[in-house]
C-alpha cells in the first residue's frame, strides 16, 4: 500500500510515521483517527499522481485534525494567546481547529515547515495562496472514501484531472452549502472562493464551469 512506503527523514519531525500516527490514535476518538488515516491514504495517492513531497503530505494528513477534539475554552484561549485572527471567535471549532492545530503542532512537536503548518492551518478554510501540499490536504479531507455527501463524486473525478479545478469546485460547494443552511460564512472562506473558483472560471473563459 502506498502509505507504507513513506519513511520519514526526521527532517520535519523527530517522530516516525508510526509514532505520529500513535499520537493521533491516543489523542483522537477512534472514529476521527480512522478518518485521518483515510485522509493520509487519499492524500498520498494525490501526492504520487501530482508529484508532490510525500513525507510532507503524510505528516500534514495524519496531523490535520489534531486540535479537532480540544475544548472550545482551550481553543479560544489559544486564539488570543497565539495572536490568531480574533474574528475567528465569532465562529466555532470547525473554523478554529485548523489554525489551532498548526499552532499546537509547532509548540508541542517542533514542526516548523511552512508548507506542513499551512496545510493544517488551511485544511477547512482554504486560502488564496496554497502550496500543493495544502491543496492536497484540503482536497483529501473532502473526498476521503467515507465521505458521501452531494458533490463528493464530482470532486473525486476532478481530482484525477487537476488540483486547482478540484479546489475551485470544493470552495464553491462549501460556500453554497453554508448559504443554503443560512449559516454564517467566515470571511476567509470567501477569499478562498474568490481566488480559486472565480479565477478558475476567468482563466477558462467559461461562465458556467460547474
Ligand atoms: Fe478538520
Ligand atoms: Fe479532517
Amino acid at each position: 500500500m502506498a502509505n507504507r512506503s513513506v519513511k520519514y527523514s526526521n527532517h520535519y519531525t523527530d517522530l516516525s510515521r508510526k509514532e505520529l500516527a500513535q499520537v493521533m490514535e491516543q489523542t483522537l476518538s477512534k472514529r476521527r483517527y480512522k478518518h485521518v488515516m483515510r485522509v493520509e491514504k487519499t492524500a498520498l495517492y494525490l501526492a504520487e499522481k501530482y508529484n508532490v513531497d510525500k513525507e510532507k503530505v503524510s505528516i500534514a494528513a495524519i496531523a490535520h485534525d489534531y486540535a479537532k477534539e480540544r475544548s472550545d475554552e482551550e481553543m479560544m484561549d489559544l486564539i488570543i494567546s497565539e495572536n490568531q485572527d480574533l474574528e475567528m471567535l465569532q465562529f466555532g471549532s470547525n473554523i478554529w481547529h485548523g489554525p489551532i492545530g498548526a499552532v499546537l503542532l509547532r509548540n508541542e512537536f517542533n514542526i516548523a515547515d511552512d508548507e506542513i503548518l499551512e496545510a493544517i492551518k488551511y485544511h477547512t478554510i482554504g486560502a488564496p495562496k496554497m502550496s500543493q501540499v495544502a491543496q492536497i490536504i484540503y482536497i483529501a479531507d473532502f473526498i476521503e472514501p467515507n465521505r458521501s455527501f452531494k458533490g463528493v463524486d464530482k470532486a473525486r473525478k476532478l481530482s484525477e484531472v487537476s488540483l486547482a479545478e478540484t479546489l475551485a469546485f470544493i470552495s464553491k460547494h462549501t460556500l453554497e452549502n453554508l448559504i443554503k443552511r443560512n449559516m454564517k460564512v467566515y470571511p476567509k472562506s470567501i477569499e478562498t472562493y474568490n481566488a480559486w473558483a472565480v479565477s478558475y472560471k476567468e482563466e477558462n473563459n467559461d461562465p458556467f464551469v460547474y
